[in-house]
């Protein structure tokens, strides 16, 4: 029954919502036409008072969270226990308010440009825009609903709605300012494994390549100068000003200029360094450190008279057999781990959480040394590239209860003994095994004997001699033994290639 004193307060109180309702409409519709109407983003353009304000989104959006957040509390509470939230518009109001101005700020924040995430971006664009839309709908409801003093079943889902596209566009704008993996980094790894991450501390090798596809500056010649200069030249430790840790400031160079001239090795100053008499002042790498090998500063050379591009793969450039033998040096062996060599089919075969977890807490103590073969591998490789001196027969036993799964494992340069290879024992599965340069010895090939699995060995620069390497005629597997710089005679050579016909050895001769 409506009487007339009724239709008067509705007169009066209907010209409120009326007038929200107009407004935010007429907001909803700017929100949902600026991206069209202003663009793509170009710095140049705008104004730096609008990118001024654009730096306040990060400040202004946490209004909007607190808010819907604590609205959708209330209303939960309001659903399963007997409070009863004040019927007022006043929260709801700020609300909306604030989403509309964290959204138009942010835009200014992306018309400013400087922000590459294109896909994300535009995802945290459009899910800020309809977050503000949905609050100021969820506000013009409120305002019409505010007579009956509850809520009805159409605000609630309004609002439950709002705060669903705030998560998800939050959580787009997180992962654009913290980067993809930020939320879930430290979360246990069975979260991470629903979310489609890998294993904390885990890194899945990348999948490998034949020869003829391989990058090479990023395969050989980076891989090169990480070894041998990178360690002083790098960013916490710029020796002349120059860093070798990535393409772009290799070519930049450092105080004396460019580091590399593209098609002009010798005049490339990396080469000439690296030339110059070992006596000499200016010889890199420095007296103290190991110099840089032959062959590897051939692979340079050949790369930076081809032109030094960055992706070039080897079937690109000319490859000479001179050049391939110094390529064969670098002992990539890359081909063996990918079980390209039909011994090992790679079946997915997921890892234990056990081995799981051993790998994670061996992360600390070797850090990025131990790989998974491939994402459906349980298998593991090892590289002690970042360690090398450090890694001794102390250090080196931690690893004991994941060796049975190592099939690829580099121990060049390590300070390791006889004592550690023993260890290998257990590593059944093992196809490539470098030494070289370490302190290793013929007592160390009996164990090496035992393991019938091994496809690449190097023992270059070890003492190894005629006596131990006999016994490695056994590995009927054995593809490729590299043994320059050791003591093995002729006479052994040949006797292992008549007992190994498809053994290729490496002697640097
Ligand atoms: C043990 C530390 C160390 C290692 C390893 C090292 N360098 Fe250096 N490098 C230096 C120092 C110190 C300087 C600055 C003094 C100088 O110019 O001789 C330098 C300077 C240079 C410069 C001159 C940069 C410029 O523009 O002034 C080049 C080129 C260079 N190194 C190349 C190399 C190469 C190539 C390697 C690896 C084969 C290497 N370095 C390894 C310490 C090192």
């Amino acid at each position: 029954m409506t009487t007339e004193t009724d239709q008067k307060k509705c007169g009066s109180s209907c010209l409120r919502p009326l007038a929200i309702t107009i407004f935010g409409l007429l907001i909803i519709s700017i929100l949902i036409a600026m991206p069209f109407l202003v663009g793509e983003p170009n710095a140049e353009k705008i104004p730096d008072i609008v990118r001024f304000f654009g730096r306040f989104h990060p400040v202004v959006l946490h209004l909007p969270i607190g808010i819907f957040s604590l609205i959708m509390i209330q209303e939960l509470l309001a659903m399963f226990t007997r409070y009863k939230p004040q019927p007022t518009i006043i929260p709801i109001f700020i609300g909306a308010a604030s989403a509309v101005v964290a959204v138009l700020f942010g835009f200014f924040l992306y018309i400013g440009g400087g922000y590459e995430m294109g896909e994300l971006l535009q995802d945290h664009l459009w899910g800020g825009i309809f977050f503000a839309s949905a609050a100021v709908l969820t506000l013009i409801v409120k305002s019409w609903l505010l007579p009956l003093k509850f809520s009805t079943v159409l605000y609630r889902a309004m609002i439950f709605g709002s705060v669903g596209i705030m998560s998800y566009a939050s959580h787009d704008g997180a992962s654009i300012t913290h980067g993809k993996d930020y939320l879930f980094e430290y979360a246990p790894d069975s979260l991470r494994k629903i979310q489609g991450y890998e294993p904390k501390n885990v890194k899945v090798g990348a999948p490998v390549k034949p020869l003829e596809e391989q990058i090479v500056y990023e395969d050989m010649v980076q891989p090169i100068l990480n070894k041998r200069c990178v360690e002083c030249h790098k960013e916490s430790k710029s020796k002349g000003k120059f860093r070798m840790d990535s393409y772009e400031l290799l070519v930049k160079g450092g105080n004396e200029g460019d580091g590399i001239v593209p098609g002009k090795a010798l005049d490339s100053n990396i080469v000439y360094r690296c030339e110059l008499p070992e006596v000499d002042d200016e010889h890199m790498p420095p007296e103290s450190k190991t110099d840089i090998e032959d062959h590897e500063l051939a692979v340079i050379k050949w790369w930076i008279d081809s032109g030094a591009d960055p992706v070039k793969t080897v079937a690109q450039l000319d490859l000479t057999e001179e050049i391939r033998a110094a390529i064969s040096k670098l002992d990539l062996s890359v081909d063996l781990v990918a079980g390209k060599s039909g011994s090992a089919t790679p079946l997915a075969d997921l890892p234990s959480d056990e081995l799981l977890k051993a790998v994670s807490a061996l992360a600390k103590d070797f850090p990025g040394g131990l790989t998974f073969e491939s994402q459906v591998s349980s298998r593991l490789t090892f590289t002690a590239i970042s360690l090398r001196n450090n890694l001794d027969d102390q250090l080196f036993s931690k690893l004991k209860s994941v060796i049975p799964s190592m099939v690829a494992m580099d121990l060049s340069s390590t300070a390791i003994t006889d004592d550690s290879v023993k260890l290998l024992a257990t590593a059944k599965d093992l196809r490539v095994l470098r030494l070289s340069e370490t302190k290793i010895s013929d007592a160390a090939l009996d164990t090496l004997a035992s393991l019938k699995n091994l496809e690449a060995i190097n023992l270059y620069g070890t003492r190894v001699t005629d006596a131990g390497v006999e016994k490695l005629k056994s590995l009927t597997h054995l593809k490729r033994l590299y043994l320059w710089q050791t003591d093995v005679s002729e006479g052994m050579i040949t006797k292992l290639k008549e007992a190994l016909p498809e053994l290729e050895i490496i002697t640097g001769v």
